[in-house]
């Protein structure tokens, strides 16, 4: 008797944790942004001189290209407010504009109510991630928070926008080629 009720017990418990480990792992439906009027995209990484607002500037470029500037709006922050109202890193700057980017976005520290303002937040590294689900005041806030990296379609083996502040111009070159592969990926899954 007790041996039955520690197995329906054990088996309950495995059924809510899974159910509400899926819960929170699942993430925003991508291709329902696109019924959205504006859909409205935050890129996030520590400083926001160097990943987020490359994302934005590249991210920006491509719906430019295809003539949907007014359906989208792009925006970037970081968690470390140390570099707020600075331009891009030099060196980011110097890399993008080799490619046509022009950045020009000044950094700021995310808020509480970006999860309400924005529809999609994403993060570059999975300290990233943490510290956004961490921030996030919702479940639903929660959903919206999705990583970079998932989205590059050429780059199978690499596991983050990996943060170039101390790397050389390799670093730079690197973050630009996920970002341009990613956000292409990240356009295509929103207006298939
Ligand atoms: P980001 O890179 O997160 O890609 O903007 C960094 C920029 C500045 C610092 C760290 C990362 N920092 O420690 O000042």
């Amino acid at each position: 008797m007790n041996v039955w009720f520690i197995r329906l017990f054990v088996v309950t418990l495995r059924i809510i944790t899974v159910s509400d480990m899926n819960d929170k792992s699942t993430s925003v439906e991508i291709g329902s942004l696109k019924d959205k009027e504006k859909i409205k995209i935050l890129f996030v990484c520590l400083g926001n001189i160097c990943r987020s607002p490359a994302a934005q500037g590249v991210m920006q470029r491509l719906v430019d290209e295809r003539g949907l500037s007014s359906r989208y709006e792009l925006d970037s922050c970081g968690f470390y407010g140390g570099h707020a109202g600075d331009l891009p890193d030099k060196r980011m700057r110097v890399h993008a504009s080799r490619r046509g980017y022009d950045l020009t976005h000044r950094s700021r520290v995310i808020r509480p109510w970006d999860f309400d303002d924005f529809d999609l937040i994403v993060g570059m590294d999975d300290r990233n991630i943490s510290d956004l689900l961490e921030a996030a005041p919702s479940a639903d806030a929660q959903r919206k928070v999705v990583r970079m990296i998932d989205f590059a379609r050429c780059h199978p083996y690499q596991d983050c926008v990996p943060d170039p502040y101390y790397d050389g111009a390799q670093g730079f070159e690197l973050v630009l080629d996920l970002l341009e592969d990613a956000c292409a990926g990240l356009f295509d899954e929103i207006e298939k």
